[in-house]
C-alpha cells in the first residue's frame, strides 16, 4: 500500500494546477491518469497554440445552474496570477482578440511549464493507471485500487474533466465517483460544438461552401446574441459564432443569422442602388462575402441576380431581410466527438465554492470541467481549470 496526503485523479489542466499548489504547501501529492500522456487537451487546444486565459474573465462568462459558484475561485486566482507563471517560464504569448491570450509558439510550452512546476514541487505523476475502485473509511481516508497498486490518501481530488473527445481519454469516471458519494448531476451535453444540417437544400449549400467563412456574423439563439466568424462545413455550420451559440441552443430551436451585420441593411441596399445602379447584386455582395459565397447565397435565396437598378425597393427590402434575418434550424450538433467542452456535470450546489470540497464527503474535492461549470469560447475554460485547481490545492 502506498500512502500520500493527496491523490488527484486526472493529469489535465485542473489536476496539474491543483497538484503543484498542494505540493508547494508541503503536501505529498500523487497524480494518477489512465492516459499515456499528461495534458492531452492542453496540447490540442487553441488549434495547438492553447488559448490559456482571457484577460477580461468575469463570472458572466460562465454557465452553471448556480451562477454564483465560480465567483470566489475566479476572484482568488485571476488571469494575472496565471500570467505570473507564464512570465516566470518565459512562455511567448500574444493576444489574438478580446483579451484571448495564446502561446506564440506551441501549447507544448504551457504543458511543459505546468509539468516543470509539478516536478519542482515534488509531485509524483503516474500515467497509464486504471482506477478500479475508490473507497472511504473514517480511520484510513480514501483507498484506491488500481491496475498497478493500492493507494491510500487523506484527500482525494477528482479532476477527470468532461465527456468531450473520448479519443483523448475523456470518461464519465468523475461523475460515477460523485454519485458514489451521494452527489447529483446536472444533465450533460456537448458544448462549443458545430451544428449539423440535414435539410437537403441547406446541406448542399454548406457542402459547396465547406471551408469558407464570413467574418463578424451576428447569431441569435435562445435569447443570446454573438458576433463572430461563421464557417461552413461539410456537415453544417461552425466557426466561433456557432460554437458560442451551441452553449445555449436546445434541440429543435431555430437560430437567426445576420450575415450582413449592419442595422440598416435595407437602407444600405437602397443607397447602393442609387450610387451604383449598374452593379450586379452578387458583385455587391462579393464585397462583403467572398465571390463564391455571394454567388451561392444569391442562388440559394433565389435573388435572381441582376443589376441593382432592376430591383424594386420592396425587392431590395426582401433581400436585406433574408440576409439579416436568416432563420434556420440545425438538425443537431456534432456531439462529444468534436465538442470542446461538456455542459452540465456535478451539481455545484453540493460543492463548496471556496475550497471545491464535497458537501457530502469529508476530504473529497471536485475541480475543473467535471463540475457543472462551462465557460464561453476564449480561454475561459482553462481559467476555470486553473482557478478551481488552485482553490482546492490551497486547502487539501
Ligand atoms: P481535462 O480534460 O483537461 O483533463 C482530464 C484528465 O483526466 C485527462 O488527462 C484524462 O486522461 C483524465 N481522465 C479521464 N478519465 C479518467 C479515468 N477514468 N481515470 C484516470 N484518468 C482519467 N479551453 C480554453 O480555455 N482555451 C482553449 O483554447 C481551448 N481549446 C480547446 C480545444 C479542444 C479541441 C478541446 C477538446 C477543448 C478545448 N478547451 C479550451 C477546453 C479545455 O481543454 C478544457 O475545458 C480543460 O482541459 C478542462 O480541464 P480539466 O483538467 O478539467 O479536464
Amino acid at each position: 500500500m502506498q500512502t500520500y496526503d493527496v491523490i488527484i485523479i486526472g493529469a489535465g489542466a485542473a489536476g496539474l494546477m491543483c497538484a503543484q499548489t498542494a505540493a508547494q504547501r508541503g503536501r505529498r501529492v500523487l497524480v494518477l491518469d489512465h492516459a499515456n500522456k499528461a495534458g492531452k487537451k492542453i496540447l490540442m487546444s487553441g488549434g495547438g497554440r492553447c488559448n490559456f486565459t482571457n484577460m477580461y474573465c468575469s463570472p458572466e462568462d460562465f454557465i452553471s445552474r448556480n451562477t454564483h459558484f465560480v465567483k470566489s475561485a475566479l476572484a482568488r486566482y485571476t488571469p494575472w496570477h496565471f500570467m505570473e507563471l507564464i512570465h516566470k517560464h518565459a512562455v511567448a504569448y500574444e493576444e489574438k482578440q478580446a483579451g484571448q491570450l495564446f502561446c506564440s509558439n506551441s501549447a507544448k510550452d504551457v504543458l511543459a511549464m505546468l509539468l516543470a512546476e509539478c516536478e519542482q514541487a515534488g509531485v509524483t505523476l503516474q500515467l497509464k493507471t486504471r482506477i478500479d475502485s475508490v473507497q472511504y473509511q473514517d480511520s484510513d481516508g480514501f483507498k484506491l485500487k488500481t491496475n498497478a497498486h493500492t493507494y491510500q490518501c487523506q484527500s482525494l481530488v477528482i479532476a477527470t474533466g468532461g465527456l468531450s473527445i473520448p479519443t483523448m481519454g475523456a470518461t464519465g469516471f468523475g461523475y460515477q465517483v460523485a454519485q458514489q458519494f451521494g452527489h447529483s448531476l446536472v444533465p450533460t451535453r456537448a458544448g462549443l460544438v458545430p451544428f449539423t444540417i440535414t435539410d437537403e437544400k441547406l446541406k448542399q449549400l454548406c457542402t459547396a461552401l465547406a471551408g469558407s467563412s464570413i467574418n463578424n456574423c451576428r447569431l441569435t439563439c435562445n435569447g443570446h446574441e454573438f458576433v463572430e466568424d461563421l464557417l461552413f462545413t461539410h456537415r453544417g455550420l461552425s466557426g466561433p459564432v456557432v460554437l458560442q451559440a451551441s452553449l445555449y441552443w436546445q434541440t429543435g430551436q431555430p437560430i437567426s443569422l445576420d450575415l450582413l451585420n449592419r442595422p440598416d441593411a435595407a437602407q444600405w441596399l437602397l443607397e447602393q442602388q442609387q450610387q451604383r445602379p449598374n452593379i450586379e447584386l452578387k458583385t455587391l455582395l462579393g464585397e462583403r462575402f467572398t465571390k463564391k459565397i455571394a454567388q451561392l447565397l444569391t442562388e440559394f435565396f433565389n435573388f435572381n441576380n441582376q443589376s441593382l437598378r432592376n430591383y424594386s425597393a420592396s425587392q431590395l427590402e426582401h433581400i436585406a431581410q433574408q440576409l439579416s434575418h436568416w432563420s434556420l434550424t440545425p438538425a443537431g450538433t456534432e456531439g462529444y466527438r468534436t465538442a470542446e467542452v461538456t455542459l452540465g456535470g456535478i451539481n455545484t450546489n453540493e460543492v463548496s465554492s471556496k475550497t471545491m470540497a464535497s458537501k457530502y464527503q469529508t476530504d473529497l474535492y471536485f475541480i475543473g470541467e467535471v463540475l457543472d461549470v462551462t465557460g464561453h469560447l476564449g480561454g475561459f475554460n482553462f481559467q476555470w481549470a486553473w482557478a478551481s485547481g488552485h482553490a482546492a490545492g490551497s486547502c487539501v
